[in-house]
């Protein structure tokens, strides 16, 4: 990617070089599990580098977690474009794919590929993410691979067409429904997806079907058979309101420390706690008689 350097520094301040497709195969190969997060602006993209992680996905989930939309069916290239370029502003390591919105690649392999060359172009993403593995989708991941740019494909609860899938739900959870998730998966890869993400799907399923699978797995509630894992920023720090899903695991509090912090600044400004003397700049002696001796000319 020509606008990254050509190195990063990682945790330890050791120097990290950008990650690669072949650098994400060969940790699928050695068995060491890939780590996907996703990130909307610049501070959640330095949170993702700092940590080291293999990728970083500009979730079409920013509808929700940073837009306030109530689905991802609303949010537009525009707006998802937006959070892109400042999450490669963030970024130097972790490879970074971007979600096409709903609406903005299954009319025809034309307007897919114009829409994934935005993210690459505009927003310096090193691959795009696609939904669904029915033929639609199919045919427009291999369009865009051909176009030269890889994709990344997404099976099992598809939130850009949950309501057809009867909401947000588990999937998979019949043989005729595993077996149809098997065939997109199967259709994704051999269309050329370098990577697949599996959501919510059993994980006796996702286990049977990994031995299938060439190409890096990516789980989000598919049970520990993946080759990786990824989650939602927000739900993984607590950064919203309500339980959220069953396979999330929370790390930290923030929307409660957000609260807290907010309604502690409120307080202070209310009881005149803020500004105390040390949030403030002074002047000196001299130059404030002096002043005081000019405001009297304008009064
Ligand atoms: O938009 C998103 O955040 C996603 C992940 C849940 C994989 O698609």
């Amino acid at each position: 990617m020509s606008s990254a350097p050509s190195h990063a520094t990682g945790p330890s301040g050791t120097a990290h070089l950008p990650v690669t497709l072949p650098m994400l195969l060969e940790k699928q190969h050695l068995g060491q599990p890939l780590v996907m997060v996703t990130a909307y602006d610049y501070p959640s993209a330095r949170a993702a580098e700092a940590a080291g992680v293999d990728l970083v996905l500009v979730g079409d989930s920013g509808a929700q977690t940073v837009l306030g939309y109530p689905s991802t069916v609303a949010v537009t290239t525009d707006e998802l474009l937006m959070l892109a370029r400042a999450v490669r502003r963030g970024l130097r390591s972790p490879f970074l794919v971007a979600d096409l919105a709903f609406g903005s690649y299954e009319e025809s392999d034309s307007q897919a590929v114009a829409t994934a060359m935005r993210f690459v172009k505009e927003a310096g993403a090193d691959a795009v993410k696609l939904e669904r593995g029915n033929a639609t989708s199919v045919a427009r991941a291999r369009a865009i691979v051909e176009a030269g740019i890889p994709v990344m494909g997404h099976v099992g609860l598809t939130p850009q067409t949950a309501t057809s899938l009867g909401g947000y739900r588990a999937q998979g959870r019949t043989a005729d429904d595993a077996t149809r998730i098997a065939r997109e998966a199967l259709a994704l890869q051999q269309a050329g997806c370098f990577s697949i993400v599996f959501e919510a799907i059993p994980a006796e399923v996702t286990e049977e079907l990994m031995p299938l699978m060439q190409v890096p797995i990516i789980g989000i509630g598919a049970g520990p058979a993946t080759d990786g894992q990824v989650l939602v920023f927000h739900d993984l720090l607590g950064i919203r309101e309500g339980q959220g899903a069953r396979f999330v695991q929370r790390y930290a509090d923030i929307q409660r420390d957000m609260d807290h912090g907010v309604a502690a600044y409120a307080s202070d400004v209310r009881e005149r706690r803020y500004p105390a003397p040390e949030h403030t700049y002074s002047i000196d002696a001299e130059a404030l008689a002096s002043f005081r001796s000019e405001l009297t000319q304008l009064r």
